[in-house]
């Protein structure tokens, strides 16, 4: 077996727990082992590989050593050089196919539920439930998909979403002391949650709302915990926490469905969206448990994109200089207009956006997506074994020398007039599942960063990134600020003494 690099004890010995509990839960299937010599009826064959010796365990335990380690990719490197870009191994009970080949990713994002459909840890199962978006298949995905993808394009929306974000970020930022370390990481999460469920629910702070920030905390503690559902463990914690979130968000969409306005005007959130549909499938229920699955990019995904474009501008002065410039252009431009920042605005500087871009790519917020083979499938020569899980891992893709120059080094100028919009770049997914809210993810980060560099000078504290099981700062980027003194116009001034 493979030797385990800088995975602590404690780390260890969760895996191991983990790894037993999901042997002592489920009945040990190890049919994929059948297929190692198999050949499909074309010239396609099962990808090399390993199943490590272990059942059930497979190659689990090097997996998450190496996710853990500063060198997450070191997994996927080896053996990317001893077998190819596709290949087989055994992660978190299943037998599963690793794509780190960019088209042959590509063609799994493209496919339908008749092909593959979504498959995660039965915890994240467990807790996302059965009528999850990120887990249910076909028409109903594709309706709910629809709605919440053309409401979050809607322009009423967006105008309401960039003046909410504006009005956050303004906000937090004016508490920040120069005397205490501000916390981005934290100052992200609380921001971005607070963004998506007045988008999601129309919730604008309130005893509701910290209500709600404290049970999906509880909730979202679970997403990777032990798959163990009894009073006591984390799990179940969660799930009681999801019923308390579910109850609550029933009785505003039951508030939402008794007023008469929700069908006279448009709608105002994305629960008014589904709710308004007629479709007998979008009960409360399956409305509610979805917005919960939607707060989970605010709480998660966005934050962090926002930490780590800091984190990258830290340690890249060149970058950081020409970012300010940008910004402070169109600061300048806008207020001798007197107008304030539109979301078109916002996402037209092109030096802003690359950072974003740049970010997404080195930063791997998502390291790639599952899926279960639901019959035999082949893709370019290799076989995708029916019931086998497969792996389309990005992070590979992103940090390919053969793709990128130097990947490991910050570049944000290698996107000047380059496509975003290719295989070898999918932060975000792709094909049905693309996700909906990618312009969204980036305007978000684009007025945190927008009113912090025209904002702040600062410093950042010695960081590391975690890279599992999700992706977070390990000391939540702590950075000491210094507010960039500015002349008041003489205008302001006459109005402020008003
Ligand atoms: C940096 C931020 C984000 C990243 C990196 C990200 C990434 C992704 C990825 C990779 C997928 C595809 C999952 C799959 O194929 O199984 C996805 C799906 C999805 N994302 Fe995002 N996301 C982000 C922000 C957001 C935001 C702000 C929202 C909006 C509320 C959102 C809503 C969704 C939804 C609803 C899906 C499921 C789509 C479907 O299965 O039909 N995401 N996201």
């Amino acid at each position: 077996m493979e030797m385990i690099h800088g995975m602590s004890l404690v780390v260890m010995t969760a895996a191991i727990v983990w790894l037993s509990a999901m042997f002592l839960c489920k009945k040990i299937r190890i049919s994929g082992r059948n297929h190692s010599n198999r050949r499909s009826s074309s010239s396609s064959r099962l990808p090399l590989g390993s199943l490590g010796i272990w059942p059930f365990v497979g190659e689990t335990l090097q997996f998450i050593s190496c996710a853990y380690s500063d060198r997450p990719e070191s997994f996927m490197d080896k053996r990317r050089r001893m077998y190819g870009k596709v290949f087989k191994s055994h992660l978190f009970g299943s037998a599963t196919i690793v794509s780190t080949d960019a088209e042959v990713s590509r063609i799994i994002l493209q496919s339908d539920a008749k092909t593959f459909v979504p498959s995660y840890p039965k915890s994240l199962m467990e807790l996302m439930g059965k009528s999850s978006i990120l887990v249910i298949n076909g028409g109903l995905q594709r309706r709910i998909h629809g709605l919440i993808g053309s409401f979050l394009k809607s322009p009423t929306l967006r105008s309401q979403i960039t003046t909410d974000m504006r009005n956050y970020v303004m906000e937090s930022m004016a508490k920040w002391s120069e005397h205490s370390p501000v916390y981005i990481q934290d100052e992200a999460k609380h921001i971005a949650f607070q963004v998506l469920v007045k988008a999601l629910i129309s919730l604008d702070g309130g005893d509701e709302m910290e209500l709600l920030k404290k049970h999906f905390q509880e909730f979202i503690a679970g997403l990777m915990s032990l798959p163990f559902n009894f009073p006591g463990t984390q799990l179940y914690r969660s799930l009681q926490a999801k019923k308390k979130m579910v109850k609550l968000i029933d009785g505003i969409i039951r508030a939402k469905r008794e007023s008469n306005n929700i069908w006279s005007d448009a709608a105002k959130d994305v629960a008014e969206v589904l709710a308004k549909d007629t479709s007998e499938e979008l009960t409360d229920d399956l409305i509610a448990e979805n917005l919960i699955d939607l707060m989970i990019p605010g709480e998660d995904s966005v934050p962090l994109l926002i930490t780590l474009a800091i984190k990258y501008l830290s340690h890249s002065p060149p970058a950081l200089k020409q970012l300010t410039e940008e910004n402070l252009q169109l600061k300048r431009h806008k207020e001798k207009l007197g107008e304030p920042l539109s979301w078109n605005d916002y996402l037209s500087l092109p030096f802003t956006q690359t950072v974003i871009t740049e970010t997404l790519r080195m930063g791997n917020i998502i390291i790639g997506v599952m899926r279960k083979a639901v019959k035999d499938v082949e893709i370019k020569g290799h076989l995708i074994p029916k019931g086998w899980c497969v792996l389309a891992y990005f992070r590979s893709v992103h940090l390919d020398d053969k793709l990128y120059d130097f990947p490991y080094q910050f570049n944000p100028w290698r996107w000047q007039d380059k496509e975003t919009s290719n295989c070898n770049f999918t932060p975000f997914g792709g094909g049905q599942r693309l996700c909906p809210g990618l312009d969204l993810a980036r305007l978000e980060a684009s007025i945190f960063l927008h009113h912090f560099v025209t904002q702040f000078r600062w410093e950042a504290e010695d960081d590391s990134i975690i890279h599992f099981p999700t992706v977070r700062m390990k000391r939540r980027m702590p950075v000491w600020v210094t507010r960039r003194r500015y002349l008041q116009p003489f205008t302001s001034l006459l109005s402020n003494k008003n």
